[in-house]
């Protein structure tokens, strides 16, 4: 079966990244501590089965204590000591943290905010990444390892600098700024008057007659121009691209046969533009720490995580690079997981397609900024519950080999769009309310809570293989992504649009004549006044339903009307409508549904595009996937991250518990089983 359009052009790897077991294990950081404790990691890396760690990411102040001069000796034996034990290296460049040496080397390449502070060392990531002294000093990094190492045994993955993404205001972001947009809008004068034009530089007073006075947008009095704040973030996605791909190149020059890979940092880290980044990796690695300690929101945030990792990925099995054996909460706490949890939500990611459950880190540290930060070895060490669990961790996905290389499958896609967000995450809205990543995350999680399983495309992917697609929140709609929503409905799809959408072009001007610009056809319907509400109101919504937060005027034109407003400033006129369109469907939701509602509007859309559950008959929080492989081999994939025994109909072989189940199965709560399922006779 082909995986159906994960991006526009979904890029084959250059190098595939397989394996045939489940990579175990983490950052593994040695030069933090001495011999007696290697041989210690040796002891308890092989009790829990770790079949692989991550050496490097931080440690350039360790391999270049001065400018020109490496100290490679540790790394070597650090190298062949965890080849020794049949361990495989994921092996990073360490350009995430350039040394105090650098610094006073070259201050011009410390990051600058938009109020043009210069950043010191003092912490990780300061560097400006469109400096010409540190993207030298990096690149000569990522040639020295490569040199190195590229034939040595235990390597398995390149992992290039760490969590690409930070940003900077200075005088060389501005030159590169500048050169990005005469490459965009064209050189000389006709380039600057297409700039002009694409950003409306009339209002204000902003029209620029030299290339020079185009700055980043730093700190100013007012409101910014959004079109030069939404190129300017996209200006950094392709920098930051720019860096990974020279170090990238370089790598493969000596390791052509090694995949190269950089963890992206999910789920709302968002100064990438994943899909572009997503077809220059060989494989999509990711980064991902729970926040909740509900089990259910866990659940939820899990999947959203991990359907987007498999999805930038194109379907095929993908990197989970760093997860926490505990749970850190933002900005300053960290909870414990209960016992059995790191397993289950490990298991959860496995059943979203990752073969790998890598975590950040091995060992705690005694010291520097994370020294509190969770890890498979806590401080306690051997006799703690969580080392306890690593071990038993190890054992299990032990167990799972066999699943390695299959593939889940998913009839619905959500559309996730870059530029959607970073449109909307500007101050000049009508309401604070209609953040992009929640409202993509609550319409995931309607779909999660339905027991779909869900995919991620981008707005101009191919959909076509989708029976259902959903955009909440497509503020930013280009006309190619609009004719290619409207042919994906009209050759029979089912698309839900969420209210605010196809409201500006991709300059970030507001598509005039009514919205949503390009797809108003589609719907049947123009919208043609947006109502943003305090957040004390709830909209009862006739027949059933409750709206928040957001009322729109919409002029029916051939829709139908599924629900209306029942009060508030749009009282009796139409809240949700359905759109009969060529071979298709068109529907629109104008307001924010609670998520009771979002729910029951999903499930009913989806029973009438054909899409079922995987368990039509699960309770909320029973997670079930599938994988697959080409040959008919399948695993079910079931975790109950509800409160309550779940009963479910499965049979087969439970790879956890290594038993036989059938033709029912009770989960206690927090409960995960893996069945290999019968073939389909013949
Ligand atoms: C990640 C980072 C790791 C570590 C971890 C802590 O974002 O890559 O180095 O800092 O967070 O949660």
């Amino acid at each position: 079966m082909p995986h159906r359009g994960a991006g526009p052009d979904d890029g084959r790897p250059h190098t595939p990244w397989t394996t045939d077991r489940i990579w175990f294990g983490g950052d593994y950081n040695p030069e933090q501590w001495d011999p007696a404790t290697w041989a210690e990691d040796d002891l308890l890396m092989a009790q829990s089965r770790i079949t692989t760690v991550t050496v490097g990411v931080f440690s350039w102040s360790v391999l270049e204590p001065e400018e020109g001069r490496f100290t490679f000796g540790w790394l070597d034996a650090t190298l062949d000591r965890l080849h020794a034990q049949g361990i495989q290296v994921v092996l990073a460049t360490p350009t995430a943290s350039p040394p105090p040496w650098f610094t006073l080397a070259h201050p011009d390449a410390l990051p600058v905010s938009p109020e043009g502070t210069r950043l010191w060392h003092g912490s990780r990531d300061t560097y400006c990444a469109a400096a010409p002294a540190y993207r030298r000093a990096a690149l000569r990094m990522a040639a020295k390892l490569a040199a190195r190492y590229a034939d040595h045994p235990a390597l398995a993955l390149w992992h290039v600098h760490n969590e690409y993404g930070t940003l900077c205001w200075c005088d060389h972001t501005a030159g590169a700024f500048r050169r990005w947009l005469r490459a965009c809008y064209g050189e000389g004068a006709a380039g600057l008057d297409a700039l002009n034009e694409a950003w409306g530089t009339t209002f204000w007073s902003q029209r620029y007659s030299t290339w020079r006075q185009v700055l980043p947008p730093r700190a100013t009095q007012y409101l910014h121009n959004p079109s030069h704040t939404l190129d300017f973030r996209r200006f950094w996605s392709d920098e930051l691209l720019a860096a990974y791909r020279e170090q990238r190149d370089e790598i493969r020059r000596h390791t052509p046969d090694v995949p190269v890979t950089t963890n992206f940092m999910l789920p709302d880290y968002q100064n990438l533009d994943l899909w572009r980044w997503s077809r220059e990796v060989d494989v999509v690695a990711v980064d991902h720490y729970l926040g909740s300690p509900d089990p259910l929101a866990t659940g939820a945030d899990l999947a959203f995580g991990a359907d987007r990792a498999r999805s930038f990925n194109g379907g095929r099995p993908w990197v989970l690079m760093e997860q926490a054996a505990n749970l850190v909460v933002q900005p300053d706490r960290l909870l414990t997981k209960s016992p059995g949890a790191s397993r289950r939500d490990t298991l959860s990611y496995l059943a979203r397609g990752a073969d790998t459950a890598m975590f950040f880190q091995w060992r705690a540290s005694r010291s520097g900024a994370e020294l509190h930060h969770a890890s498979l070895v806590p401080h306690a060490g051997r006799r703690s519950r969580v080392y306890r669990e690593t071990v038993e961790l190890g054992d299990t996905l032990h167990r799972l080999a066999e699943v390695t290389g299959s593939m889940v499958f998913a009839d619905v896609a959500v559309l996730w769009d870059a530029d959607s967000w970073w449109g909307l995450d500007n101050r000049c809205f009508p309401s604070g309310r209609l953040r992009y990543p929640d409202l993509v995350r609550e319409t995931h999680a309607a779909l999660w809570r339905n027991g779909i399983t869900t995919d991620f495309a981008a707005p101009g992917a191919d959909l076509s293989g989708y029976r259902l697609v959903l955009a909440p929140g497509l503020y930013l709609l280009g006309d190619a992504e609009a004719a290619n929503l409207d042919a994906y409905v009209r050759g029979g799809g089912h698309l839900l649009l969420g209210c605010f959408s196809g409201v500006a072009d991709t300059s970030h001007r507001i598509r005039l004549g009514g919205f949503p610009g390009g797809l108003r056809e589609t719907l049947g319907l123009t919208v043609t006044e947006w109502h943003p509400l305090p957040d004390e109101v709830s909209l009862a919504l006739d027949p059933w339903g409750h709206g928040r937060w957001w009322a729109e005027d919409l002029d029916v034109e051939g829709a139908e009307v599924v629900a209306r407003y029942g009060d508030g400033p749009v009282a009796g006129g139409p809240a949700i409508t359905r759109h009969p369109y060529g071979e298709g469907t068109g529907w629109y939701l104008s307001t924010v549904l609670d998520a009771p509602s979002l729910t029951e509007l999903v499930g009913t859309i989806a029973a009438q595009a054909g899409v079922s559950a995987v368990l039509p008959d699960a309770p909320t929080g029973l997670d079930a996937v599938r994988r697959r492989m080409p040959d008919g081999a399948s695993w079910l994939f079931l975790t109950n991250f509800g409160a309550e025994a779940a009963t479910v109909a499965a049979s087969g072989h439970d790879l956890v518990g290594d038993r036989a189940i059938g033709p029912s199965l009770v989960l206690a709560p927090g409960e995960v089983v893996v069945i290999r399922e019968a073939r389909p006779a013949g």
